[in-house]
């Protein structure tokens, strides 16, 4: 057996002029980056076509060569579309596969691409052009996943159920209105995605290796050419940040953690213990030794994956984090974070959206849920308050000691004869039963931002003017 250290290629055509030998497998190895940076080849290809046609329209390569380099640039995007291009890990990474493509392809005029630029600036624009498609996607997916929200929040608008907080029963809300929470989430996460674009979108293209070049390039024309809003300021910035990427990984880790927290939810209402909602078959599994059940894994792997999604952003800002300026090998490492949260994100949402959109809803399991929390008891206390002007410190003694003796005769506030109220506070009168249903309760919440079903559809109607026209 030969160790994996031994074998020696020849030097590498397009930068081992000055190397005797070829690396070693061992560096070969460690320095491929193709099998994962494949994923940018098209937007190399339009960031090369861009460069080109700059080069052609200053006067620094001539309109034929640009015509040979356009036409086998299109050629290999082709090749690339349709699966036919083979990446070769001794080409090193996806830049150095498409020109030695293309120097196959047209000879000599593909080595005048390269003129005025570097794959440090290269793979800067590549990068941000994938991210900004990605970045679209994800933020289009997010507007269907509301999309799905609002439908089920207008369709549950009066639907009660237990809100919680620390899990326990607190107060009745609307399902309605615990859907819209999440569209306001995910709103936020629309606005730092787009916030991030803003400040991504602008052209590294010219950088060349990190100093700007002497050659007469135009690099407001590259930057139009490519959709930037500008070419980046700073040359030396352009090549060595990475912090657009950052960003995105942070707002997608906010993303993760609010898919998580509703498919956590989800857990809990499918759950035979809850029974709040049912997912269709199709989003479900059953097990292989326990014919009775019903797991919901898509729930279960979104709240999973959003995980990958934060160990992305830590160990892209941890490899940054000690670099001097300006481009290091070790920036070869932001790709795969980058693809992984993407991807990720990709499946999540779209994950996400099809269970929101195909959950059917239990409302009298919600109703049940309720029986013995004592879920009306703020609106007793605002009761006490209203009507006979007790602080409602005192107010809030008094219905504690109302659910206690409730508690004790084992049943609900509204079922409590209105003696037994009487003998914890005389000032207790019929009407008081008005406020005790859970439905009295929801429709009660008016305020701004409430759970009275009039307040969601309301919020519904305006959730879809802002987030979906
Ligand atoms: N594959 C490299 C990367 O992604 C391209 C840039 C290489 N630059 C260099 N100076 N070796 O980082």
């Amino acid at each position: 057996m030969t160790s994996s250290n031994d074998s020696k290629s020849a030097a590498n055509p397009l930068w081992g002029g000055r190397f005797a030998e070829g690396p070693l497998e061992i560096m070969e190895r460690i320095n491929a980056s193709v099998v994962f940076d494949h994923r940018l080849a098209l937007h190399d290809i339009r960031g090369s076509k861009a460069h080109a046609a700059m080069l052609a329209a200053q006067g620094i390569i001539s309109a034929e060569d640009e015509a040979a380099i356009q036409g086998g640039l299109d050629r290999i995007a082709d090749e690339i579309r349709s699966g036919a291009f083979t990446f070769d890990p001794g080409l090193e990474d996806v830049h150095m596969n498409v020109e030695a493509r293309l120097k196959d392809m047209i000879g000599e005029p593909a080595g005048r691409l390269h003129t005025g630029r570097s794959r440090n600036d290269q793979v800067a624009t590549d990068m941000r052009l994938w991210l900004r498609d990605a970045l679209d996607a994800v933020e289009a997916g997010l507007c269907d996943l509301q999309a799905a929200l609002i439908n089920q929040a207008e369709t549950h608008a009066d639907v009660v159920m237990p809100g919680f907080t620390h899990l326990q029963p607190a107060q009745p809300v609307t399902f309605g209105h615990h859907l819209l929470a999440y569209v306001e989430m995910f709103g936020r996460d629309r606005g730092r995605l787009v916030d991030a674009r803003a400040r991504m979108n602008q052209s590294p293209l010219g950088a060349a290796a990190l100093a700007g070049t002497s050659f007469p390039i135009d690099r407001e024309m590259t930057a139009q050419a490519l959709d930037f809003d500008r070419p980046a300021a700073n040359s030396m910035d352009a090549v060595s940040d990475r912090d657009f990427c950052l960003e995105f990984l942070a707002a997608g880790s906010v993303i993760g953690m609010h898919l998580s927290r509703l498919a956590e939810e989800l857990v809990l209402w499918t759950s035979p213990a809850w029974n709040f909602v049912r997912l269709p078959d199709g989003l479900t599994t059953g097990s292989s030794i326990m014919p009775q059940k019903r797991n919901a894994d898509a729930a279960e792997l979104v709240r999973g994956k959003s995980g990958r999604v934060v160990g992305a952003f830590v160990s892209l800002l941890t490899m940054l984090k000690g670099l001097p300026m300006t481009y290091g090998k070790d920036m070869q490492e932001d790709k795969e974070p980058m693809f992984d949260a993407a991807e990720t994100l990709m499946l999540t949402i779209p994950a996400t959206t099809a269970m929101i959109a195909g959950l059917t809803v239990d409302a009298d399991a919600m109703r049940r849920a309720m029986a013995d929390g004592f879920l009306t008891a703020t609106d007793l206390a605002d009761w006490l308050v209203r009507t006979h002007g007790m602080p409602f410190r005192e107010a809030h003694h008094v219905t504690g000691a109302l659910v206690k003796t409730a508690e004790e005769a084992d049943c609900d506030l509204a079922e409590l004869p209105l003696e037994t109220m009487k003998a914890v506070e005389a000032r207790i009168d019929a009407t008081v039963y008005d406020v005790l249903t859970v439905d009295a309760s929801v429709a009660s919440r008016t305020s701004l931002g409430g759970t009275a079903p009039e307040r969601v559809v309301a919020a519904a109607a305006e959730a879809r003017r802002r987030y979906l026209t």
